[in-house]
């Protein structure tokens, strides 16, 4: 069953009518770019085709009724929008505070998804632009992509305590169907660069999921602040590797190597994106094995498990390039491979990572899908 007939199933058994709305809201993954958007930097993602889907329909009275195929039931009232904590809807009801009076309206909703969950693939962010979209076709208000991604991004640093940066809320909310986006964090400006034909976008779960994920992106954040106020500037985006070179005595080698992997990886997110839309895929892979190389070597966020991944996917027929995605540390990485060879590519990097690893792994080769929205309405 897929997981829109889940969501509507379930919401038809919970609430014993037929949802009002169908709302859509995908997974992302990053093609390059990764630790740049919280140093105002570049990332180029697209969303993909698993999503979290919620059937819904407004309520006349000031309460939220949740239903989700993977959590209990749950329902909170309006007028009582406290932290307590509690549970998954935690994020539902962030998200009314961070929407203010748009967030104001009740409705019962059911969720389903088929974002397989922690393992960096913005199922979170997915579920945040869901709930939102919900509270807008509740309450009647205009949909602005930008303006929601940066409330959701709110959810996530305000009401949950997790620092992120932009990129995952901001490509679920305004991704281009068979585009990535090259987007600047600074402006918050997109650019949609079409994925060209022939080359397969592979996600290559390792099956490895890791805690306290938070602690760590909390340091690298910390170490970039400090190169940037080092070199005199607010954000590493602003400063050249020669400006870097500069600052050699007055910063230790860790510092060092964490804004050489920034600045570095900005550069190659710019020409990748230059790359994919002049059909230049040996350079674009190019750039992805290099990207790889400096999260592993400078950033040092990546582990055994997605090196393995990344080394075996690149030692493959057809493969032009591979990298661990996202925050890092377990999860995922993602490869590009030529289409004839995806599916030999397939079988065999999943088997030579079995024969290596006892984590039991997953790819999905996935295309470009659209940005989150309501898909029908009664
Ligand atoms: C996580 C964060 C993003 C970004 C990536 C790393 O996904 O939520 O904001 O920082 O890590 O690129």
């Amino acid at each position: 069953m897929t997981a829109r007939d889940a969501a509507t199933d379930l919401f038809r058994e919970r609430f014993g009518n037929d949802p009002q709305f169908i709302i859509r809201a995908p997974g992302r993954v990053n093609l390059i770019g990764d630790h740049t958007d919280y140093n105002d930097g570049f990332v180029l993602p697209m969303a993909i085709e698993q999503s979290t889907w919620l059937a819904m329909t407004a309520r006349d009275d000031r309460e939220v009724h949740l239903a989700s195929v993977d959590h209990p039931d749950a329902w909170f009232s309006l007028d009582q929008v406290s932290h307590t904590n509690e549970g998954w809807s935690e994020y539902v009801k962030g998200v009314s505070w961070a929407m203010g009076e748009l967030g104001d309206t009740g409705w019962d909703g059911a969720f389903a998804t088929d974002i397989p969950i922690g393992a960096g693939l913005s199922s979170s962010a997915a579920f945040e632009i869901a709930a939102m979209l919900a509270f807008n076709a509740a309450s009647g208000g205009v949909w602005n992509p930008v303006q929601a991604a940066l409330a959701a991004q709110r959810v996530e640093n305000e009401w949950m305590g997790l620092s992120s940066g932009i990129m995952d809320q901001l490509i679920v909310a305004t991704a281009h169907e068979h585009h990535a986006t090259l987007i600047d964090c600074r402006t918050l400006w997109g650019k949609p660069t079409r994925m060209p034909d022939g080359v397969a976008v592979v996600i290559l779960d390792t099956g490895t999921r890791r805690e306290l994920v938070g602690s760590a992106y909390d340091e690298r954040r910390r170490s970039c602040e400090r190169a940037a106020s080092a070199g005199g500037v607010t954000a590493l985006r602003d400063l050249s590797i020669r400006d870097l070179e500069a600052l050699a005595d007055d910063l230790d080698g860790e510092t060092l190597r964490r804004a050489r992997h920034v600045i570095s990886e900005n550069t190659r997110t710019v020409e990748a994106a230059a790359a994919l839309a002049d059909g230049e895929i040996e350079r674009f892979g190019r750039l992805v094995n290099a990207s790889h190389a400096s999260l592993r070597d400078d950033f040092e966020v990546s582990s055994e498990a997605l090196d393995r991944m990344v080394d075996i996917a690149t030692g493959i027929n057809g493969c032009i390039g591979a990298r661990m995605t996202g925050a890092g540390f377990a999860g995922c990485a993602v490869a590009f491979v030529r289409t004839p060879d995806a599916d030999a590519f397939v079988e065999e990097v999943l088997d030579r990572y079995r024969s290596s690893r006892a984590d039991e792994p997953n790819a999905y080769v996935t295309g470009a899908g659209p940005a989150a929205a309501i898909v029908s309405a009664e």
